[in-house]
């Protein structure tokens, strides 16, 4: 069985790159990277777009699939150690995750938006770390109905219901809620 879950950190806006599309230093924080780096080492795959690489000291390590639409459906990546390039229009996740030699335990979807939308119906957990204090104007929306919807609604949408909020920076302001399938 494959368990999914989602991981992003947003701004109080909903909002997870400027619009250049960068991640900006005002969403980086020692407690939710920390976090992020050890969920991923406990992950069996991690799934994000081209531009979303997490790029930490033990990146390579880590078995991925990068999704791009450059490539029919399934090929090797050439770039990035243990990664296969996947395109949904051409292969199932079921049938990426073979490729990638992944058939159960724990999926880790990182981004970007597109990403994030595209597993919407099918997390177990999505955890949503968010600076209260920060707001990026003109920004990158976690998902692409944001901000005209906010990352919760979409989450209750999509049959997910917060459970527990955890603290991770409290001078700043930075917490993370974690969302279960209902
Ligand atoms: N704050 C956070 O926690 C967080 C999390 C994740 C990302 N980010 C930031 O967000 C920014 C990246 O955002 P982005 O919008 O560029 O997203 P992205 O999803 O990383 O990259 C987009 C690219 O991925 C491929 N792709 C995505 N969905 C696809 C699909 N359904 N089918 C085929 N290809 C698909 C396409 O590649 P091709 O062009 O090759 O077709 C697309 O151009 C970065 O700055 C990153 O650091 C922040």
């Amino acid at each position: 069985m494959l368990i999914v879950e989602g991981y992003v950190i947003v701004s109080a806006n909903g909002m997870l790159a400027d619009h250049h599309h960068v991640m900006p230093d005002a969403l980086k924080f020692p407690q939710d990277q920390s976090f992020f780096g050890a969920a991923l080492d406990r992950s069996d795959l991690i799934v994000h777009g081209r531009h979303s690489h997490e790029q930490q000291a033990r990146s390579d390590e880590r078995v991925r699939l990068v999704l791009t639409g450059r490539i029919e459906a399934l090929a090797p990546d050439t770039e990035h150690p243990n990664a296969t390039l996947w395109n949904p229009q051409g292969a199932s996740f079921e049938e990426a995750c073979h490729r990638a030699g992944v058939t159960s335990g724990n999926v880790a979807i990182i981004g970007g938006p597109p990403v994030y939308e595209l597993f919407l119906d099918r997390y177990d957990i999505f955890w949503l770390s968010q600076a209260h204090n920060v707001t990026i104007e003109d920004g990158i929306g976690v998902f692409p109905q944001v901000p005209q919807l906010s990352p919760q609604q979409i989450l209750t949408a999509h049959g997910l219901s917060k459970k527990e909020t955890r603290v991770l920076e409290a001078a700043q302001n930075v917490d993370l809620a974690v969302w279960r399938r209902n």
